[in-house]
């Protein structure tokens, strides 16, 4: 992902999380550290014939990865997409030479846990209110050792991913 590319992706945040959209300013400070040697994210963007259909983000510090966010455009949900995205992250985990990978989720948010748990994640706990204003809970979910492939994915025709 590109700073040029923030406008369309909020586009997408605003419509995919309405209740805790990002705003522009967080999306940049997260792009401030995806460059050049001292790199700690990775974000990554999925076009399609130049819209922009998903995008993703990871941060590593420690030997740890963080899913710090994963949306696919509505009209592309169930193409593999989001199994894409996941995928291009837990490679950067790798690069960053992180042992495992955490992330949050919405414990409402079904669809999104069985894509983790397609790829190995298991639940280790919640943390109550993590979601405001809305007071939601999050489930915790971990993935040990992201270098071990769990889940092939298919190729979705056209649509190109990139950082
Ligand atoms: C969660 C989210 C990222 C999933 O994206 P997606 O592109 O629909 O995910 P996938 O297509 O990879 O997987 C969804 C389903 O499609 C199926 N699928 C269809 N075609 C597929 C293909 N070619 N390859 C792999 N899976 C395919 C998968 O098996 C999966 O089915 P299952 O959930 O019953 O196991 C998306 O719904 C989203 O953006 N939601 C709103 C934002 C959000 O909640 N983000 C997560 C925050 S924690």
């Amino acid at each position: 992902m590109r700073w040029w590319d923030i406008d369309p992706v909020l586009v997408l945040e605003k419509d995919l999380f309405p209740e805790d959209a990002w705003s522009r300013g967080m999306f940049w400070s997260e792009l401030a550290h995806s460059r050049g040697p001292q790199a700690t994210r990775r974000y990554v963007v999925a076009e399609e014939n130049g819209r922009i259909v998903g995008y993703a983000g990871l941060v590593a510090s420690g030997g740890q990865g963080d899913i710090q966010t994963i949306a696919v455009a509505r009209d592309h949900w169930g193409t593999g997409l989001g199994a894409r995205l996941l995928t291009e992250l837990l490679r950067a985990a790798t690069a960053f030479e992180c042992s495992e990978v955490m992330l949050e989720c919405r414990v409402d948010n079904v669809r999104a846990q069985r894509l983790y748990e397609r790829f190995g994640f298991e639940p280790i706990g919640f943390r109550r209110g993590y979601y405001q204003p809305g007071n939601v809970d999050a489930l915790v979910m971990r993935l040990s050792d992201p270098a071990t492939p769990r889940n092939p994915v298919n190729g979705v025709q056209g649509t190109e991913t990139h950082g």
